[in-house]
């Protein structure tokens, strides 16, 4: 049955079922922080490690007070990242929340995107004016939080995929990296996918460039912690004006739809290869129509799109716009108008499309 409100017809069990979406939506919206607090205060690592706790045995592991943790401990288990036992009122966690919460390197590290989102909420007011207006927001002009985010978000995935799987999925280019090959990465921000592939080809060479300076300050400082600064340089520049020739394998990990300029940026990428060199780029994972990425990751894209990737694109020069969810085709046309012909995705992960082109 309907009911009229002014001149709209409302379903009050579809009407339910949408307030129902929203209490869960806007849950989440609120436990976001709560995962940071959990995250930079060691909560998840104490619980997992010496739970079952109560809100006082979590006090006394980690010298916070017990009346906040009592909250925080209730809002975890109301939005089932801990669990509780009403008998002795204790929490614990199970093997796949501590799984998620905990490791790193897992690649389902949950609380790492929370920082991008926690970036968004602080620039939102600054990204809505900037939408107003129809003009862009650099990423260098977002809260540090996107920064630290990016790298704790994409990493776990690279070091589950890049060389075990990305990499060997490319025309020969195992080969030359285990022998020695000159590699430029791209738009490498903190340089993980830098990093991670100096450690895994101790004889190649990578440059990470990107333009925005406090990201490559923070990739030099981690190539000296994870001790690659042997075969690694960091460098500010932009994509279309970065140094070098004759390169065995440029790398885009997840920036060249952040561009405003792909293709001038894949231009400049052609004259700096090798003849028989490779070019690689990692975009977010999407389908050729928008019906078929409306979904749980589509979801997260579309919107960091809107945010992030859109209003960075836009505040460059040409501002292309490519987005998080540029189909293959429109991926193929800017490879075209960038002078690859050979194209080929070679890869796919539910996050990722790993695209090959050659000169
Ligand atoms: C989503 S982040 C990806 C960072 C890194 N590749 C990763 O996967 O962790 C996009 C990166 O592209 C960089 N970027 C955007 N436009 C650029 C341009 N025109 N030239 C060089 N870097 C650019 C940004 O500074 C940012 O570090």
């Amino acid at each position: 049955m309907s009911v009229a409100r002014g001149r709209m017809a409302v379903n009050p069990e579809k009407l339910n079922a949408f307030v129902g979406k929203f209490l869960g939506d806007a849950g989440a919206a609120m436990h976001g922080p709560a995962i940071l607090i959990g995250e930079q205060l060691g909560l998840y690592k104490a619980l997992a490690a010496d739970g079952p706790l109560s809100s006082e045995g979590l006090a006394e592991k980690t010298g916070i007070s017990e009346r906040y943790l009592r909250e925080w401990l209730a809002g975890q288990a109301a939005s089932g990242f801990v669990e509780y036992d009403p008998g002795s009122k204790r929490y614990s966690m199970t093997p796949e929340q501590k799984f998620g919460l905990t490791v790193e390197d897992s690649p389902v590290y949950i609380p790492g995107v929370y920082y991008i989102i926690a970036s968004a909420y602080k620039d939102q007011r600054k990204i809505a004016e900037a939408i107003k207006a129809g003009k862009g927001f650099g990423w260098h002009e977002h809260h540090n939080d996107l920064f630290i985010g990016t790298k704790k978000f994409f990493r776990p995935g690279y070091q589950a995929n890049l060389v075990n799987s990305w990499i060997p999925a490319l025309e020969g280019v195992v080969p030359k990296l285990e022998v020695g090959a000159r590699v430029a990465d791209v738009g490498c921000g903190l340089g993980a996918s830098t990093i991670l592939m100096a450690r895994a080809f101790p004889k190649s060479h990578f440059i990470g460039f990107d333009y925005h300076l406090e990201s490559i300050e923070w990739a030099q400082n981690d190539a000296v912690t994870e001790g690659v600064t042997r075969n690694t340089d960091f460098e500010v520049a932009t994509a279309k004006d970065f140094r070098g020739t004759e390169y065995d394998l440029v790398t885009f990990f997840d920036c060249l739809h952040d561009m405003g300029d792909p293709v001038g940026a894949l231009q400049h990428v052609r004259k700096a290869l090798k003849p028989d060199g490779t070019l690689m780029v990692v975009e977010p994972f999407a389908r050729e129509q928008v019906e078929q990425n409306l979904t749980p990751v589509g979801r997260i894209f579309y919107n960091a799109s809107l945010l992030i990737c859109v209003p960075a694109s836009l505040s460059q020069e040409v501002g292309r716009g490519l987005g998080a969810q540029a189909s293959d085709s429109g991926l193929n046309e800017v490879f075209r108008e960038g002078g690859f012909t050979r194209v080929r995705k070679a890869i796919e992960t539910p996050f990722n499309r790993i695209f090959e082109a050659r000169r």
